[in-house]
């Protein structure tokens, strides 16, 4: 009964290790909630979208169920408004977003309807199942990405 608690002690011990890392502090950040809330919500886009790109690509072996859910999750990210995490004024800190966003609005919501229509497809393409299809509509959606990161995403923190 003892070996009960003294494991939990030493997880504890663990955790506490691990929150003193500088990876733990990765994502959120309560000074700068809304770069926190945009780049939490772009981890997540890739976490679905970047196993369906590895799939198409042959690197992980093709599960149709998986599949589905990614794509899945993803539409559902897409449901969630992304620009509340690009409010006024939070152009600077910890990020990777050009201050041509804020001078380019408009075009910077065209390029995220771009990706959430070619989100939407995806999701419709792999429910057939046509594997060779689903392969294209992860590349048409991967350009949206890269659309958007060639104009308005540095490779490096900006500040
Ligand atoms: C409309 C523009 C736009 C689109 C579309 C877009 N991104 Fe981004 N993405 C950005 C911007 C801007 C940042 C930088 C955010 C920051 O650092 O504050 C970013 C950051 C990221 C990051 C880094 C997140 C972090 O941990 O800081 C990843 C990963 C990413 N995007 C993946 C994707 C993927 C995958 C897609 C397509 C499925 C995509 N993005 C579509 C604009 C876009």
């Amino acid at each position: 009964m003892l070996t009960q608690p003294r494991a939990l002690l030493l997880a504890l011990i663990a955790i506490g290790a691990v929150s003193l890392s500088p990876l733990a502090v990765s994502h959120f950040d309560d000074k700068e909630i809304n770069q926190s809330y945009r780049q939490s919500w772009f981890a997540l886009v890739a976490s679905n979208f970047g196993p369906m790109a590895s799939t198409v690509k042959g690197e992980i072996p093709w599960d149709q169920a998986r599949m589905e859910r990614w794509s899945s999750d993803l539409a559902a990210l897409t449901s969630l408004d992304v620009t509340r995490g690009f409010a006024a004024g939070s152009d600077k800190g910890t990020t990777r977003a050009k201050p041509e966003i804020w001078e380019n609005e408009a075009d910077f919501g065209s390029k995220l309807d771009d990706m959430t229509s070619a989100v939407a497809q995806l999701q419709k393409t792999v429910a057939t199942g046509d594997r060779e299809a689903i392969a294209e509509q992860v590349g048409a959606t991967g350009k949206t990405c890269k659309a958007c990161h060639d104009e308005y995403k540095a490779k490096n923190y900006l500040y």
